[in-house]
Parts: structure tokens; C-alpha cells; sequence
């Protein structure tokens, strides 16, 4: 017998009971009901609400309730609109009516959106976990192989001789900010709705303070209304998720590409590389790939939600019952993601020799030779335009940069040509990037500690 159908002469159609419950998602926060409905009752003994020995049936109860839904021993049926109320009611069949005692100065608006800022802590506490993890990664292998050269892209047309390690702190310096976003999320959400009721407050001398107290938040949610109908938390949340989504989603495209034989960089493992159903030979990155695709999905349940909340009126709407879909799985999809690429990126094999060979037979190194001439007084402009020609001519013979000579060099400007074999050294070339935040060992050595103090 449904809690709720005092005021109806009819019962509720099937076809209407299985649309909108949302008890198979809802379970998922099963942990955070127990945790805040205990909370809850514990506050409503210590204010007299209810009696002490009330509020110990309530919350001993809630810990069966909890431990056979756990089990299996006791499975919720279609019959419960969602989890709040299937706890409520298997807690009344294990404690009889005091159990009815638990809604006191408590709506559902405020018990879900409770439950939802608890699950949220729990979620982003496991992303920050994997999201160092990765860090972590990022930064052993920075350390360890960080030294080896290769070229830096830009337009994926080869750029610039740079350090390997330069890259993968480029990569390391999103994750951080990553890491902060969620953070400052954390930092705003975490403030008690419970006590909020349906929107108005309560005529019950409850202890707001006490219960946010009791479930560790930082604070209450100030005004009541905004406690039930807000979710630009959950969209905060979801959004700073699709930002790490695409951080890594980038992340996952170098994996791609350079994995292939066209690149031949990097080496997955056998652990985080799939095979092809039809050519045996194949060790496909799906992995990275999946990571990739992914970041669509998250991306979608930032759009659901921010969907969800738009023009909405306040304050609690049924609409909001849809937040949790979305939410969770951006969470979840997130932390796998982390997760994943951490595997990905701890067992793969980083080809020196590949990365380096690149840098040989092309024109990397052209702005050295625009760099040197600009330190000799050159106007940068009028440096550029000259080994621009210089490039040309080269090219049109098939040539590259390792085929310039001195005498050739000076044809094309009187100060150019000293100093070829240094200015062609892609390492020295690299090293003589020592600008703050440049590829220069030094300075990566510097952001290695930054990031590493952070950590
Ligand atoms: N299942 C609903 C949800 O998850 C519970 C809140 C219901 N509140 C209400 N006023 N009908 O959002």
C-alpha cells in the first residue's frame, strides 16, 4: 500500500507507477538516504522533536534496513516511487509506527537534494583520488623519460625540437586545474539542504545547523527554497567534468596517433590495447579511444542537465528527478576515465629512438636559424622572410636543413652561417629554450616540482 495516496479514490495506473520511479538510480544513493535520514532522526531526539528512545528505533532500524538491502535479504518492489520512500516503508514494517515518526520536518525535496550533495562529496573525493593517481603518472613519467626529444607540434605540422617531458606537463598543468575545478565545486555544494522541508521550513524547532553537523557538511543551505530547487551545483559539477573530459579526451588523440605505425612513438601494453576480430595482427588503442568518445557522453549530461534546470520555476519540480541519470554517470564516466588513463599511460612503452628520429631530415629546427639572426640585430620579420627562402630553396631540391653549409647559409644573409652545428643540435636547440615555462630541462625540471608540491 502506497504512503502517499491518502487524498486519491483510484490506485495509480502501472503503466504510470513504472514512469516515474526512479528507485533503480536512486539506489545508488542508497548509502547517503541511511546517512542522512539517521542524521535526521538523531537531531529530532536531540531537539525533543521526538523521544531518545524513538529516534534510537529509527536510526537501529535504518542500519537493518540498510544491511538487508545490502544482502538481498529484503528487494524493493515497483510499488515504492524511489528509494526514500522504500527505506521509509520497510523501515515501518521492521519498527512498526514509529517508523511513520522519520518524515517529521522533512519533505522528500529536501531529503533528495540532501542525498544528492552527499553522493556528489563521495563522487568527487573518488575523482580527485584518480585524478592524482593520473597526475602521479604524468609526473613518474615525466621524471623517467621526460629527457627524450621530440617534435612539437602545432597544426600536427612539426613545429619546434622539444623534451618529451614538456608535453606531458602541459597535459599534467590541465589535470591540475582540473583538480581545482572540482575543488571549488566541492567547496560550494557542500551545504546542508536537510531541514529545508518542501521549500518553506518547518513549525518543528529542528537544528539545522546540528544535522549538517552530524552528516559533515561545512554549513546549512541559508534559504530554504533555493536548498530544494537548486542544482547549479550538480551543473557546476557535471561542467567541470566535461572540461576534464575534453583535457583528456586530447590526451587520448596524441595515445591514438601516436601509437599508430605512422607515428610509432609510443608502444601500448598488451593490458590497455584490444585486438581485431578479423585482422589478427591489429593492437588497436581502444582504450584511448573510448576515452575519447566518452567525452561526448559527459558532455551530453552537462547538456541534459543544464537542460533539465532551464526556466524551471522554483522550487522542487518532478523535472528534478531526472538530475541524477545524468549526474551520476558524468561522475562515474569521469573517474573511469581518469582511471584508465593512468593504466594506459603506467604501462606503455615510450619509443626514444622513434621520437627522436622524427626530429632528423625536416625542418624543426628553421627558427633557430630566424632566432639566430634576430639575436645578431636582425628585425625578426626580415629574419623570418630570409630563412623562408632559405626553406624554399632546400625544399625545391629535395633537401633538407642538414644539407646547409656555411657558404650556402651566408648566400642567403652575410650573418648567418656561424655556429650551424650547434644551432642544428635539436637537444641544444631545445635547451636554449630556457624562457620561463620554455621546454629547457631546467625549466621542466622547475614545473615537475611545482606540479610534485601540489600533489
Ligand atoms: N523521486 C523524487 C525525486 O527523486 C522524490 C521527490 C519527490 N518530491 C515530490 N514533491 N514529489 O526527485
Amino acid at each position: 500500500m502506497s504512503l502517499l495516496r491518502g487524498r486519491f479514490k483510484s490506485s495509480v495506473s502501472d503503466l504510470m507507477q513504472r514512469f516515474s520511479s526512479s528507485l533503480e538510480v536512486d539506489l545508488r544513493m542508497l548509502d547517503e538516504d541511511i546517512e542522512g535520514s539517521k542524521a535526521h532522526a538523531t537531531m529530532l531526539g536531540e531537539t525533543g522533536i521526538i523521544s531518545a528512545k524513538d529516534a534510537r528505533t529509527l536510526t537501529e532500524g535504518l542500519d537493518t534496513v540498510r544491511g538487508e538491502l545490502a544482502s538481498g535479504a529484503w528487494v524493493p518492489g515497483i510499488e515504492h516511487e524511489d528509494i526514500h520512500m522504500a527505506v521509509e516503508a520497510r523501515l515501518t514494517e521492521l519498527v512498526g509506527p514509529v517508523g511513520g515518526k522519520l518524515h517529521t520536518a522533512r519533505s522528500r525535496n529536501d531529503q533528495v537534494a540532501t542525498d544528492l550533495r552527499l553522493w556528489l562529496r563521495r563522487g568527487l573525493g573518488e575523482l580527485d583520488l584518480a585524478l592524482r593517481e593520473l597526475l602521479e603518472t604524468l609526473l613518474q613519467r615525466a621524471e623517467t623519460d621526460g629527457h627524450t626529444l621530440m617534435p612539437g607540434y602545432t597544426h600536427l605540422q612539426r613545429g619546434q625540437p622539444i623534451f618529451l617531458g614538456h608535453q606531458l606537463l602541459a597535459h599534467a598543468f590541465a589535470l591540475s586545474r582540473d583538480r581545482g575545478r572540482f575543488q571549488d565545486a566541492l567547496a560550494r555544494l557542500n551545504r546542508c539542504p536537510l531541514g529545508a522541508c518542501a521549500m518553506a521550513g518547518t513549525p518543528h524547532p529542528i537544528d539545522r545547523q546540528r544535522t549538517a553537523e552530524l552528516l559533515g557538511f561545512g554549513g546549512v543551505a541559508e534559504n530554504a527554497m533555493d536548498a530544494v530547487a537548486a542544482r547549479d551545483h550538480a551543473q557546476e559539477v557535471a561542467a567541470a567534468a566535461t572540461i576534464c573530459m575534453t583535457n583528456l579526451s586530447r590526451m587520448a588523440e596524441e595515445l591514438v596517433l601516436w601509437s599508430s605505425a605512422e607515428f610509432a612513438f609510443i608502444r601500448l601494453s598488451g593490458s590497455f590495447a584490444t585486438g581485431s576480430s578479423i585482422m589478427p595482427q591489429k593492437r588497436n588503442p581502444d582504450a584511448a579511444e573510448l576515452v575519447r568518445g566518452k567525452a561526448g557522453r559527459v558532455a551530453g549530461a552537462f547538456t541534459a542537465l543544464t537542460n533539465l534546470v532551464k526556466s524551471l520555476p522554483l522550487a522542487y519540480n518532478r523535472d528534478l528527478q531526472e538530475d541524477r541519470e545524468a549526474l551520476f554517470d558524468a561522475v562515474e564516466t569521469t573517474r573511469d576515465c581518469l582511471r584508465i588513463m593512468a593504466g594506459a599511460w603506467s604501462t606503455l612503452a615510450i619509443e626514444s629512438r622513434r621520437f627522436e628520429d622524427e626530429l632528423q631530415g625536416d625542418f624543426s629546427l628553421a627558427t633557430e636559424l630566424a632566432d639566430d639572426l634576430s639575436s645578431k640585430g636582425v628585425p625578426f620579420r626580415e629574419a623570418h622572410d630570409t630563412v623562408g627562402h632559405l626553406v624554399q630553396a632546400l625544399e625545391a631540391k629535395g633537401e633538407t636543413l642538414s644539407a646547409l653549409t656555411p657558404e650556402r647559409a651566408r648566400s642567403f644573409h652575410p650573418k648567418l652561417g656561424d655556429d650551424l652545428e650547434s644551432l642544428l643540435d635539436p637537444r641544444k636547440a631545445a635547451e636554449r629554450r630556457s624562457s620561463y615555462g620554455g621546454t629547457a630541462w631546467s625549466e621542466v625540471k622547475r614545473q615537475l616540482s611545482l606540479l610534485r608540491d601540489a600533489l
